[in-house]
């Protein structure tokens, strides 16, 4: 069987589903190219001098690392001159970016380097991508232009840096892997249509918040640990990368569900993660798997977003396991 290209599958996209624009292709093109050339950074690491502290804070007071800044450039400049393209807002940058002389219709929103303090310790990371589009009459140097649900996306996607490089997509029509080939410099299609299983055994957690969460999510965890002996007569695995885009990844694989909950100590800020530009995607990828995505409470896909950098609290992954979170929510709270 002959290798399927990412661009090869992209045009063939484009005439299977009629109606993928020009510029939806391009900015995913170039996007797939950012990714490539933070790869090859990240592979070189200390060799490039790339590891460590930036010295600098993000919008939201988060120390930044080197390679925050540098995957965050390298994600600009590469869509700098495409006229695909007609803003840009990031996880490190306060306001969006929007792209000069550009008459594109799509807005590009990102979380350059997810699972950035595994940077150091050579574990995985990741960049997660989501595109809408410009609302009509709207400016694309305002916030307000990026504040879509996550239900509104275009296309919405991750690369994962681990082992290999794999860029995973979904466009609305299923979840697609594709791994870089090291030595042609392509992504390659691996995977196609992936499922998460509607039941799992596995779960991913920060359990030092334990103390933190409200009732429903020490209930359902205390369940779990309970194991054969509790309410639900199975042994669970742990596992938590500390990387919400290879915890994904995992579930995406394998199965299993995924929870940064609603804590004591985030609850001010809404949660842990970024609504635009971590939960919409990720979700999106997970929801067109067949798994369910949630705060616990909603959908998270439907929540009108008030602010770029919005925070929520994020429960994702296997149908039964969400809906039986969503239960204890609406039972304990
Ligand atoms: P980022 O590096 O982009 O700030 O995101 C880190 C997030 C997410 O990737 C991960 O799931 C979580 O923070 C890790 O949190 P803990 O430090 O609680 O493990
Ligand atoms: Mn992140
Ligand atoms: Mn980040």
């Amino acid at each position: 069987m002959t290798d399927i290209t990412f661009s090869a599958w992209l045009r063939d996209t484009l005439q299977g589903h009629g109606e993928l624009p020009r510029d939806l292709l391009n900015t995913l093109e170039y996007t797939a190219r950012a990714c490539q050339e933070i790869s090859a950074n990240l592979a070189r690491g200390a060799l490039a001098g790339v590891l460590g502290q930036a010295g600098s804070d993000n919008v939201q007071g988060e120390a930044q690392k080197k390679l925050d800044v540098i995957a965050n450039d390298i994600l600009l400049q590469t869509h700098a001159n495409g006229s695909y393209l007609a803003s840009m807002a990031s996880e490190e940058m306060d306001d969006p970016w929007p792209v000069e002389n550009s008459i594109g219709r799509y807005l590009l929103v990102f979380d350059p380097l997810d699972g950035s303090s595994n940077i150091d310790i050579n574990a995985p990371v990741g960049t997660i991508f989501s595109v809408l589009t410009l609302p009509e009459g709207a400016s694309p140097d305002s916030h307000d232009a990026f504040l879509q649900a996550g239900s509104c996306q275009a296309a919405a996607g991750y690369a994962l840096y681990g082992a290999s490089t794999q860029l995973v997509l979904t466009l609305g029509f299923g979840v697609y892997v594709f791994t870089l080939d090291p030595r042609s410099q392509h992504f390659i299609l691996t995977q196609s249509k992936l499922t998460i299983p509607t039941d799992t055994s596995e779960f991913a957690i920060n359990m030092s918040n334990q103390r933190f969460w409200e009732p429903a999510v020490q209930r359902y965890i205390d369940e779990l640990l309970a194991g054969r002996e509790g309410p639900r007569e199975r042994d669970f695995n742990m596992r938590w990368v500390a990387a919400m885009v290879a915890d994904v990844h995992r579930i995406l694989c394998r199965g299993g569900v995924f929870l940064y909950p609603l804590d004591s100590k985030t609850a001010a800020k809404g949660g842990k993660l970024r609504l635009l530009y971590e939960a919409n995607p990720m979700g999106w990828l997970v929801q067109q798997a067949g798994g369910l995505v949630s705060t616990g409470r909603e959908n998270i896909l439907s929540i009108e977003p008030t602010g770029l950098h919005q925070r929520v609290p994020v429960i994702l992954g296997a149908k039964h396991e969400v809906e039986r979170l969503e239960r204890y929510h609406r039972e304990m709270n």
